[in-house]
């Protein structure tokens, strides 16, 4: 056993943890040491469920030998290479896999190395894309309460989760946001998508009626609100949005950085819902967790849009020194390839009913206030402690862990959205596991 598989001799006071209670996990750390298809292995040896494919990332599931061997080739054979004024084959090769498998017309494709680096990139293109055809006054952007869009100053402001703003006081200026969906008065318990709220998609109106519609540039969304925990949008929602947008001349971006790579049983939340935005940002499954990589599914009005001038000008002035890194390219084709061969990026639809039947099956609990469902992801909701939002909800998750369940805790939600190879008998134990708990612990 080498040292870092020691909790007890582990030194921890130099890694500043990110979005974690440092102090608290310092004290009692949960360590992962390997993971093999459905499972971590922690260093104290205990196999651990994977209810939430790491961070809603893993969808191929632990240990792709494919891709390992797919990173190794490449990175032996060209470790890097630049994607400014250069190129290389992979990058290429992968962004005609990827445009074969977007929703119709998604197909020019930017790559970056994260959910905060797409979001901030189409949020910029947006901007860019506006100013080329002439609608230069249109700098707004508007994003939606409880939204998740990563941590960029872009992505935070036009995210809507309090605590991941509130701190840092800077945002972006011109940022505005439509109302979040979360209706528990109208929505407890709903499977699949709640029946109540269409009509809060006309928010957009509000924001045209006070801003003015020629002031606004974009509206991103998550189709589902993931890091919130897993909001389904309500009947019609998606559809409305995408209407007024048209009507009002603002592009619609779909963050499917989560929803993205067969979440929901198809391959984007865009086909689930038979919505089409102008653009999608991506990233985790795109590599299924393995090397940080993200990407930007761009029509091709916004591409050609920006396509003008000059051959020999830069179009977009905007790319990081890893995009389309060789060896996050290199992971990201094995890993399409193991999702088309296996069907991955629609085995979730044959799963779903069990998934949902499963998740509602824990309705009556002590405690639990909601139960949310859509494709493969799920939330549990229990109801806050009086002694503060999140408390009961630490509970449940350290004693889910202690039991052999890893899940993401929002708050006082449960969100699952567990590897795409899931079979019945693992979504039995993930639910019986979290249910024990909620039963001691909530
Ligand atoms: C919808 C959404 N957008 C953006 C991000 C940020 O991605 P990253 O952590 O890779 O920067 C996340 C991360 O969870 C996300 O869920």
């Amino acid at each position: 056993m080498t040292l870092h598989q020691k909790p007890n001799t582990l030194q921890t006071d130099s890694f500043w943890m990110p979005f974690t209670a440092n102090r608290q996990f310092k004290k009692a750390p949960r360590l992962f040491a390997s993971a093999e298809g459905m499972h971590y292995t922690t260093v104290d040896g205990r196999k651990v469920i994977d209810g939430s494919a790491g961070l809603w990332c893993v969808n191929a599931g632990h240990g792709r030998r494919q891709i390992a061997t797919a990173v190794e080739r490449s990175l032996t054979n060209l470790d890097f290479a630049p994607s400014f004024n250069m190129g290389h084959p992979l990058a290429f090769d992968f962004a005609e896999r990827l445009a074969e498998i977007a929703p119709k017309g998604l197909d020019r494709i930017f790559f970056t190395n994260s959910g905060s680096e797409s979001v901030d990139t189409a949020l910029k293109i947006a901007l860019a894309y506006q100013r080329a055809i002439g609608q230069g006054t249109r700098t707004r952007l508007i994003g939606r309460e409880r939204g998740y869009h990563g941590v960029g100053f872009g992505g935070m402001s036009v995210g809507g989760m309090v605590a991941n703003r509130r701190a840092f006081a800077t945002h972006l200026p011109g940022v505005d946001h439509i109302r979040h969906t979360h209706d528990l008065a109208r929505n407890a318990f709903a499977k699949d998508e709640p029946e109540h709220g269409a009509e809060l998609a006309d928010d957009v109106e509000r924001m045209v009626a006070l801003h003015g519609a020629d002031t606004i540039a974009a509206v991103i969304v998550e189709p589902v609100p993931g890091s919130t925990a897993v909001l389904p949008p309500p009947k019609g929602y998606l559809k409305r949005l995408r209407e007024l947008c048209d009507k009002h001349g603002i592009l619609l971006i779909f963050d499917e950085v989560i929803t993205g790579f067969g979440r929901l049983g198809t391959p984007f939340a865009a086909d689930y819902f038979g919505v089409t935005p102008d653009m999608m940002t991506t990233a985790k499954g795109i590599t299924n967790g393995t090397v940080p990589c993200g990407a930007v599914f761009a029509s091709r009005k916004i591409h050609d849009g920006l396509m003008t001038g000059p051959e020999g000008t830069i179009e977009l002035f905007h790319g990081y020194t890893y995009s389309a890194h060789p060896t996050a390219c290199a992971a990201g084709l094995a890993t399409l390839d193991i999702y088309k061969d296996e069907g991955l990026l629609t085995r979730g639809a044959s799963m779903a009913e069990y998934w949902r039947d499963a998740l509602h099956s824990l309705k009556g609990l002590p405690n639990v206030i909601d139960i949310r469902n859509v494709g493969l992801m799920g939330a549990v909701e229990v109801a806050p402690r009086k002694e503060g939002v999140a408390a009961r909800g630490y509970d449940v998750m350290v004693d889910c862990f202690n039991r052999g369940l890893y899940l993401r805790m929002s708050g006082d939600s449960f969100a699952l959205s567990p590897p795409l190879i899931v079979e019945k008998s693992h979504i039995d134990d993930i639910v019986s596991i979290l249910g024990d708990a909620i039963k001691r612990v909530a």
